[in-house]
């Protein structure tokens, strides 16, 4: 059972958990949930109800969830909010009909153009070039591809971001609904914003028409877990429950649900206290870490952002000479795992199970870190600086023009495709999402069209230490797959 010891040596292991889900290894239930697991582990048997045809029990618990979230409606979602993603976008947009689409988009987004067969208008997101960070679209830019797509159904929106980065999300939603637009949000890392005042405005008190958040991402609950949330007036909720009924298992796990109904629990009931805990334990942290040498992103310097997660700690390491990819393996072998790492940052997820004993073990690891640090890793500084200097130059170049689509997600996807080797793709279309980190959205995304300056610019990121998505590496050098020409 190689999983099964992988996931035992884990948990022996004793590491402090920065990453989902956010119960953190069972800490978010209580002792008695814990026990009763496999025993709640049934089917649709009388008293279970049907989450397809919720009449009773699990009706009760969507409608306490749709009440804690402010929604007017809720669904409970078994897989994730991938799942929420594609249901949202294809209920609400008819095949042929246009969405609004940030480019820094999960990828829940792009399959849920492919599956509904939906023509995006892409927006590109904010760029901060000094630390390799894609921020948010703003408002301004909405207004105008409204203006130059009035035929568009809306707008799906990021928020926030992975680095708790937040959208003027309340302005956005004023300029789509005046011109009587919708607006859908991907709120999948923002789930625990309804719960306390200090936190940013969740798309819910935004007025967004539709909204999903990952509840095993911020909140106590299993992974898979996610909550899909509407708003009445401009949604047809038949054609949202039809095309769950038609993505969600017809087995849905009764475990993953209760923890759904948990989750809610725990939110209403303590929720602003425990995140006024945890946003006390953080801020004393973020001045002990700062103290380190080890600053943490709080202030805003960005105009299309309107505010940051709290909760979100996300470490920037460029004054201790590590890049995020060094700091979360060092962080692992001192015992702590975080959430993802890039080249100037770490991310850590914190929830409302995070006490300031976990925020101590940081702090104590993150000290020992610096000692070594000065140590081992100045002596390879001057050359990662000298490569950051280059990318920062390079991505500052980077086109901010959209390029031209030839097909539409579906159709690309639906096509016949060959591999050929980047440098010799000019002038071929696409078949997937190709790009380079950094900036890490794509430069092209599956139907565009290859010019010669986007290869130029990935194979220079890549010359430069930077790393290629959506691109195998073979012998024959970098290839992309491409429509195969007729
Ligand atoms: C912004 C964003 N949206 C959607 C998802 C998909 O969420 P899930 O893993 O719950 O399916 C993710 C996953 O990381 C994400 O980061």
């Amino acid at each position: 059972m190689p999983l099964v010891k992988s996931l035992l040596d884990y948990i022996s292991e004793k590491n402090v958990r920065f990453h989902m889900p956010g119960h953190k290894g069972g800490k978010g239930f209580s002792p008695e949930f814990l026990k009763n697991l496999a025993g709640m582990d049934i089917t649709e048997i009388p008293g279970s109800d049907n989450l397809h045809y919720p009449e009773g029990a699990i009706a009760e618990a969507q409608h306490l969830a749709a009440r804690a979230f402010g929604a007017d409606r809720s669904y409970f979602l078994v897989n994730g909010s991938t799942c929420g993603i594609h249901a949202m976008i294809m209920a609400a947009c008819p095949p042929g009909s246009k969405l609004l689409v940030p480019r820094n988009c999960h990828k829940s987004v792009w399959n849920a153009l492919i599956l509904g067969d939906i023509q995006p208008v892409y927006i590109q997101p904010g760029y901060d070039a000094s630390r390799h960070i894609i921020t948010q679209i703003s408002p301004r830019q909405v207004e105008e591809a409204l203006d130059s797509h009035p035929d568009a159904v809306g707008l799906i929106l990021v928020h926030p971001n992975y680095y708790g980065m937040c959208s003027h999300i309340e302005e956005i939603a004023r300029i789509v609904h005046s011109r009587g637009k919708l607006l859908l949000v991907d709120e999948a890392h923002g789930d625990h914003f309804p719960f306390h005042p200090d936190l940013p405005p969740s798309a819910g008190e935004a007025g967004a028409d539709l909204w999903v958040q990952s509840a095993h991402k911020t909140l106590p609950a299993f992974t898979q877990t996610a909550y899909l949330h509407g708003r009445e007036g401009r949604i047809d909720f038949s054609r949202v429950e039809e095309t769950l009924r038609m993505l969600q298992s017809t087995s849905p796990s009764y475990i993953l649900m209760a923890s759904l109904d948990w989750a809610r629990n725990v939110m209403e009931i303590c929720g602003r206290q425990l995140l006024a805990n945890l946003m006390n334990n953080l801020n004393e942290t973020r001045n002990e870490l700062e103290k380190l040498g080890i600053p943490s992103l709080r202030e805003i310097c960005w105009d299309e952002i309107s505010a940051l997660d709290p909760t979100r700690l996300v470490l920037d390491l460029r004054n201790i000479n590590m890049t995020g990819y060094e700091a979360e393996k060092i962080l692992r072998k001192h015992g702590i795992q975080i959430e993802m790492s890039d080249w100037y940052h770490a991310v850590l997820i914190c929830t409302v199970v995070d006490t300031q004993r976990e925020m101590d073990a940081l702090v104590k690891v993150c000290s020992s870190i610096i000692e070594d640090t000065e140590n081992k890793f100045s002596t390879i500084s001057d050359k990662r600086n000298a490569i950051n200097r280059l990318i920062s130059d390079i991505s500052l170049s980077i086109s901010r023009e959209i390029p031209k689509q030839m097909l539409s997600p579906r159709e690309a996807f639906y096509s016949k495709t060959v591999k050929v080797p980047l440098k010799e793709s000019m002038g071929r279309i696409s078949a997937a999402a190709i790009g380079a980190y950094p900036p890490g959205i794509p430069r092209y995304c599956p139907g565009e069209l290859i010019e010669a300056e986007g290869i130029d610019e990935l194979l220079h990121i890549k010359k430069l230490g930077g790393t290629l998505f959506g691109i195998s590496t073979t012998e024959a050098g970098d290839m992309v797959s491409v429509i195969e020409e007729s």
